[in-house]
Parts: C-alpha cells; structure tokens; sequence
C-alpha cells in the first residue's frame, strides 16, 4: 500500500515543474523535480572534470552525491547550488549525462525515496515510464517548442539575463531531440498518460485540469 504518485513528464520548459510544484501544494504531497537530481549530476561531473560521455564514471559519482532538499534549497555536498544548476549550460549537460543507463540507476532509489505519505507529485521525462509505473494519474504535459522558448526567454530577462530567443529555441529542440530519441528511458507519452496541451493555458488552468483528473480518480 504505497502513497500514491502523480507522475507529470514533458519537454523541457513546458512548465511542468510550476504545474506540479502547484499541485502538490494545493494536495499537501510531496514534490519531486527530478530534473534537479540530473542538473545535480552535471554540476558534480563539470566540477570533478569527468567526460560527459564516461557513463561508467559518471555512474559512480552520481552514486556517491551528497544530495539534499530543504526549504526550497538544493544542496550538492552541503553547498547551496540552487541557482547554478538552472543555467542553460547545466541544462545541456544535464541532457547529455541523461543518457547513460549508469546515471538512470544510480538515481533510481533516491526518486523512490521521495514516495512517502501523503503522497507525491513528480516530474520529469520517465515518472510515469520507468520510475512510478503505478502512478494513479499519468499526464504528459506539453507546448510547441515557441512557446517553450518563449516562457523560458521571458523568465531569464527577468531574472537581468540577458538571452537571445532565437538561441533558446535552438537549444530546446536539441534537448528535444536527445531526449526523444535516446535509447533508455527515452522522454515519450506512456502508456494511459493523459496528454494536456499548455500552449494556450495559462498556470492556474493548467493546474486546475490535473486537480480536476485527479479528483476523478480519486
Ligand atoms: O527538467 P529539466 O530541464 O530540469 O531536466 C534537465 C535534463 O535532465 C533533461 O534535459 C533530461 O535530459 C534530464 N532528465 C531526465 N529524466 C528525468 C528528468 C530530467 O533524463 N526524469
């Protein structure tokens, strides 16, 4: 009898996080962005020098992170890194470790770990795929990759970082593209997810829709 899970997955900057943060606040569940643990990963292998491609070491550091969540803060190794590991560099990076099964299973227990009462909302590429097949609701949140680009353009200039939105876009369908076609755990709609489109939605709506299928099978 394991807490439920809501598992949320999507492409990059398609506002799942705000959506599920959202939801489980307004269910009192615990959030799981499970994005961070792979940003966390880059982070360690940038700082320890390890290539991005050498999954077996890449493995053992993401095994051996000192990874922690408190009051909105990320730890890596008792240093605060919640801001650092949001950058696009990160991101990039974050894409390309992604693909080693290495990394994938070094993460597994940690995600599971979030599973506690009342219950949990998570997201990320692989919730409702490979680490909570038995998620009560399923939902593959997504927006064409503009409007990705362009929310994540405006979050960026009001933080006073100056982008391009031209270069974001190109920089969002190259992590599409890697983490589509990917051979494990590749980012695609699982099976009984259902799809909520949010090019059109604003937060409240979309966070409304989750609520409103949750309820329904509750
Ligand atoms: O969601 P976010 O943009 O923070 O994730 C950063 C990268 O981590 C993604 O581009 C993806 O390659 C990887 N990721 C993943 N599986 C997850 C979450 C993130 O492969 N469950």
């Amino acid at each position: 009898n394991l807490p439920p899970v809501i598992a949320i997955d999507g492409p990059t900057a398609s506002g799942k996080g705000t959506v599920a943060s959202l939801v489980a606040e307004k269910l009192g569940f615990h959030y799981l962005d499970s994005g961070a643990l792979y940003r966390l990963v880059a982070l360690g292998s940038q700082k320890a020098s390890i290539d991005p491609k050498n999954g077996p070491e890449l493995g053992i550091l993401a095994t051996n992170l000192v990874i922690s969540f408190k009051n909105g803060q990320i730890l890596l190794n008792s240093e605060d890194v919640t801001e650092v590991i949001r950058t696009e560099s990160i991101g990039l990076r974050a894409s390309a470790i992604a693909v080693h099964p290495e990394v994938r299973q070094a993460l597994v227990g940690v995600q599971h770990s979030f599973r506690t009462i009342p219950g949990l909302v998570a997201d990320g590429r692989d919730m409702a795929s490979v680490i909570f097949p038995d998620a009560v609701l399923k939902v593959f949140l997504t927006a064409t990759a503009e409007a990705r680009a362009e929310r994540r353009y405006k979050q960026l200039i009001a933080k006073g970082i100056s982008v391009k939105l031209a270069d974001l876009l190109h920089d969002l369908q190259e992590r599409d593209a890697r983490d589509s076609s990917r051979g494990t755990a590749p980012l695609l709609v699982a099976e009984g997810a259902k799809v909520l489109e949010t090019s059109e939605l604003s937060i409240d709506q979309a966070v409304k829709t989750v609520l409103d299928w949750y309820q329904s099978k509750a």
